[in-house]
């Protein structure tokens, strides 16, 4: 399956559009993650893109969450290792990361909320004039975007990036989509 595709699936089971605003920051970080380690960009980007694809249709439920999602994915094309991604990044199912793309989306996924979190914060709120150490600064301050699990975040170390590292190309992929992103 190709992105387009992909984008119009989550047009049409997403209506929010700060989730698809979510989920297109996290493809920008799985795609600079992907070129940063070598690995397939396109399919890291796909399993950002598509991950929270569910999150409407499931309703709250976190039993399921995550379940459809990656069954959505395979059903339209998607490899078993975008499907994976998508299934593991729910804790809830218990079911721990293997492949160095499903740990990458553990720890981008909660990392786009801290970043828009800081932005929004800003007199400008623009994330142009966003700098890691604030990012950094934020991270360290747990009531700040508290839903941004910090514990996850720190597990880019599982993918071989320091914290510092992690952020800044986190950072760097999302300031490349501002427009997009709205900030
Ligand atoms: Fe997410």
């Amino acid at each position: 399956m190709n992105r387009q595709e992909a984008l119009e699936s989550i047009r049409e089971n997403v209506e929010n559009e700060n989730l698809v605003k979510h989920m297109l920051a996290t493809e920008a970080i799985m795609c600079a993650l992907a070129r940063h380690l070598g690995e397939d960009e396109p399919e890291w980007a796909l399993a950002g893109l598509l991950h929270d694809i569910d999150v409407e249709l499931t309703a709250g439920d976190m039993s399921s969450h995550s379940k459809l999602g990656a069954d959505l994915a395979r059903d339209m094309g998607a490899s078993e290792g975008v499907a994976n991604a998508i299934l593991c990044h729910n804790e809830a199912h218990g079911i721990l990361p293997e492949t160095t793309m499903a740990k990458a989306l553990i720890c981008a996924d909660p990392l786009t909320g801290l970043i828009t979190a800081a932005v929004l914060v800003r007199p400008d709120k623009k994330i142009a004039g966003l700098e890691a150490s604030s990012v950094r600064k934020r991270f360290k301050e747990k009531s700040f975007a508290a839903g941004a699990s910090r514990e996850q975040i720190a597990r880019c170390t599982d993918i071989g990036l320091e914290l510092d590292e992690f952020l800044n190309i986190g950072l760097e992929a999302m300031k490349g989509i501002a427009p997009q992103l709205g900030l």
